[in-house]
């Protein structure tokens, strides 16, 4: 089999999903690993579950610059350090500027099915607008918010009583599981774009078309 895919994994809370990249990483079958972990903030558990395995983190807080462009420059040179194949945005609470998204493919998971209900509230807002299914949503990510071409979508019923943190851990079931399954087949069969449509499979790298 060919090596490993490379990927880094950006996350501010409490890293399930990059558990989940960890776990099914551990599998030579799966063709990628976590090579480094970035934060935009300390004291998360999403970084203690990376020094558990001994995989290098790195933390760039926006307060720390003066701009967010250099920010932008500080994260995208961290991020080049490790050469990855893959940029995994898991729970990632920033959004990523030029420097790292031309540099890079950027996958981002999002709890909610976009278009609808894009931004930081995701489960908040659909619970909100009194939806009865929503569910979960990978892209690559671009400079919006939640707006880059869709790779994968995952129904998860409303139930009657749910709260959002109830509703979240429904959800977040499916987005890991949906995660790691389309990270390691667009490691192991690379992908195209055309437009908004990506397409997994028939390649060796990830490629724009
Ligand atoms: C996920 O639902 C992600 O889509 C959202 O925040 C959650 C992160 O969960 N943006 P975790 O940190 O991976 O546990």
């Amino acid at each position: 089999m060919s090596k490993a895919g490379r990927l880094v994994v950006l996350v501010s809370g409490s890293g399930t999903n990059l558990q989940a990249l960890l776990d099914a990483s551990a599998d030579p079958s799966y063709g990628a690993r976590v090579v480094a972990v970035g934060a935009d903030r300390d004291g998360i558990e999403g970084l203690v579950r990376a020094a558990r395995v001994q995989i290098p983190t790195f933390v760039e807080k926006l307060g720390d610059y003066a701009t967010r462009a250099e920010w932008d420059d500080a994260i995208a040179a961290k991020i080049a350090a490790y050469e990855p194949d893959l940029v995994v945005s898991a729970g990632f609470m920033k959004i990523l500027g030029a420097p790292t998204l031309d540099a890079f493919p950027v996958l981002n998971t999002h709890p909610a099915l976009l278009p609808s209900f894009p931004g930081a509230h995701g489960v908040r807002d659909a619970l909100a607008h009194g939806v009865k299914v929503t569910g979960c949503t990978v892209i690559l990510a671009d400079a919006g918010v939640d707006s880059g071409p869709i790779i994968a979508q995952e129904a998860v019923p409303v139930l009657p009583g749910d709260d959002e943190a109830v509703l979240h851990e429904r959800i977040k079931t499916v987005e890991r599981r949906l995660l790691v399954d389309i990270v390691g087949r667009m490691v192991r069969e690379g992908w195209t774009v055309s437009g908004r449509t990506v397409r997994i499979g028939n390649q060796t790298g990830g490629e724009s078309t």
